[in-house]
């Protein structure tokens, strides 16, 4: 596997469509438990009887430079042209880098690409001294959960009302998780 990461321009990526979509029947489900003097969480895998469409609640497709983020810059790799991969960073006040973007296309993956990329990103992290490296992600992407987890990632924290009054019922809860720099 001989894969180079490049640099990709705003003036020629911003906008660029990303395919997120994805069926699952697995999720993390999420429970609390308010017992006056001690409040328990979990997250705990379930497979789902019906097949879930996701990403669920999104009104938007992903691209590369949304106007929302400031900071952003974003790495690919081209193979004849084509986008195989990318990841997208964006630099946030609390000096943590968010990673806002990860995609691999999906006959490339499962191939080391995606932990390629992330390693990129840390180097990059460090060279700026970025604190940690947080992102967002949902309870019902249990593949990206599995592939953070493996570069070290860790839960930061949830959101169980961040896409609708129904996040819980819906299967989509807000995850966000963290990787320390120092
Ligand atoms: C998440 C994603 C970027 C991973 O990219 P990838 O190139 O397939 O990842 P890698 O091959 O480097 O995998 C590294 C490790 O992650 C874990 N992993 C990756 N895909 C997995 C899967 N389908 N099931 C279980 N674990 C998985 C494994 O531990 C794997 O190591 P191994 O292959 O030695 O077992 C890719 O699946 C993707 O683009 N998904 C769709 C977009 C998306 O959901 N992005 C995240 C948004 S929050």
């Amino acid at each position: 596997m001989n894969y180079k990461i490049s640099y990709l321009p705003k003036n020629k990526w911003k906008n660029y469509p990303l395919d997120m979509e994805f069926k699952t029947h697995y999720f993390y489900d999420f429970e609390i438990n308010d017992n006056n003097d001690r409040v328990d969480i979990s997250f705990i895998l379930k497979k789902s009887d019906e097949e879930l469409n996701c990403p669920i609640d999104c009104d938007f497709p992903e691209i590369l430079y949304p106007s929302y983020y400031k900071n952003c810059k974003a790495f690919g790799v081209l193979e004849n042209d084509n986008l195989i991969a990318c990841i997208q960073i964006n630099l946030e006040y609390s000096n943590r880098l968010r990673l806002t973007t990860i995609w691999v296309k999906e006959d490339y993956r499962r191939q080391g690409i995606g932990t390629l990329l992330f390693k990129y990103i840390e180097k990059y992290a460090l060279k700026i001294k970025a604190r940690a490296i947080i992102l967002e992600t949902q309870s019902n992407n249990v593949v990206s959960i599995d592939f953070y987890k493996k570069m070290g990632f860790e839960i930061n924290g949830f959101d169980k009302s961040c896409y609708s009054n129904f996040d819980k019922e819906k299967k989509n809860i807000r995850l966000e998780l963290v990787y320390y720099l120092n």
